[in-house]
């Protein structure tokens, strides 16, 4: 059986779900959601280095790929590989590469540790923001020290790496004050389908996070979708000693993009060469 990580956005952004309109409309607010991760990286990175425009960047776990098509809109890169396990959202990144008319972006569906031959490989930037590299570390016992040893194998001596992650510590926290098993429940607004989630977080044996989600369809509660993730959480210490681990010698972090309320708490940045 497959591990949870591995299947949990399969069927995510289904291309068929969406209208032209809904499509175009979603799109646009996808790149316009990547300003705090473009003036970022003007910021840290071209502020720092002055040939960016000719970067050459990989993301991993990169879903619909509006950051690369945001840093291709935005003149920031020269090409662009993006890792989907998803089928369907590699599917949905590619029809949103024909709405921006994207040229320089590919969109490769599979995990990029199968990939020993990285094409535009060594990168001068790689990034895994939202909690990526927390879904694959979690896979199997040497998934963490592969994902980081293909990162830097793959990144050049200047390069930059950029992850987005979660310590987790409330959550953990909770969990351990509710005697193993924190519960929650949310509610959403009218427009969508689904009308209350119940997220269920509990810990495993090594530390990592499981969280299961059940969504309760509006107006027929019976009708109920099932979601489960598991996540490493990472202090900024413990990623910090990771990373020098795997030869990465500066290693900054921030605690959101560009203004304080672009992060959940608990969520920092960090850069990486
Ligand atoms: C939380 S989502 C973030 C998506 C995107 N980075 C964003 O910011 O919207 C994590 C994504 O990573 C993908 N993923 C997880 N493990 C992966 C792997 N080993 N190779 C490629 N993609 C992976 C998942 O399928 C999922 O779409």
């Amino acid at each position: 059986m497959s591990h949870p990580n591995i299947v949990a956005y399969e069927n995510v952004e289904n291309f068929d779900s969406f209208s032209k309109e809904q499509f175009e409309d979603y799109c646009n607010l996808k790149i316009n959601e990547c300003s705090k991760h473009i003036n970022f990286i003007k910021k840290n990175i071209l502020n720092a280095r002055n040939n960016i425009e000719k970067s050459k960047t990989c993301e991993i776990g990169s879903g619909n790929s509006k950051l690369l098509y945001a840093l291709e809109k935005n003149k920031l890169i020269s090409s662009g590989i993006g890792y989907e396990l998803s089928k369907s959202r590699v599917n949905f990144a590619n029809k949103f590469g024909e709405f921006t008319k994207s040229k320089i972006i590919k969109n490769v569906d599979q995990d990029f540790l199968l990939d020993k031959n990285p094409l535009d490989s060594p990168f001068d930037l790689i990034i895994a923001v939202d909690i990526v590299l927390q879904l694959i570390s979690p896979i199997n016992i040497d998934h963490e020290k592969k994902a980081l040893q293909w990162i830097r194998k793959n990144l050049k001596t200047d390069g930059y790496l950029i992850l987005e992650l979660w310590s987790l510590s409330n959550y953990i926290e909770l969990i351990e004050k509710q005697n193993g098993i924190y519960r929650k429940w949310e509610s959403f607004s009218d427009e969508d389908p689904w009308e209350f989630c119940l997220a269920e977080i509990s810990r495993m044996e090594n530390g990592d996070i499981i969280w299961d989600k059940t969504f309760l369809k509006r107006n027929k509660s019976n009708e109920r979708s099932f979601f489960r993730n598991i996540l490493r959480p990472y202090s900024k210490d413990q990623i910090s000693n990771l990373l020098k681990k795997y030869g990465f010698e500066v290693i900054k972090f921030f605690d959101f993009w560009e203004t304080s309320s672009d992060s959940v708490e608990e969520e920092y940045i960090v850069l990486a060469k």
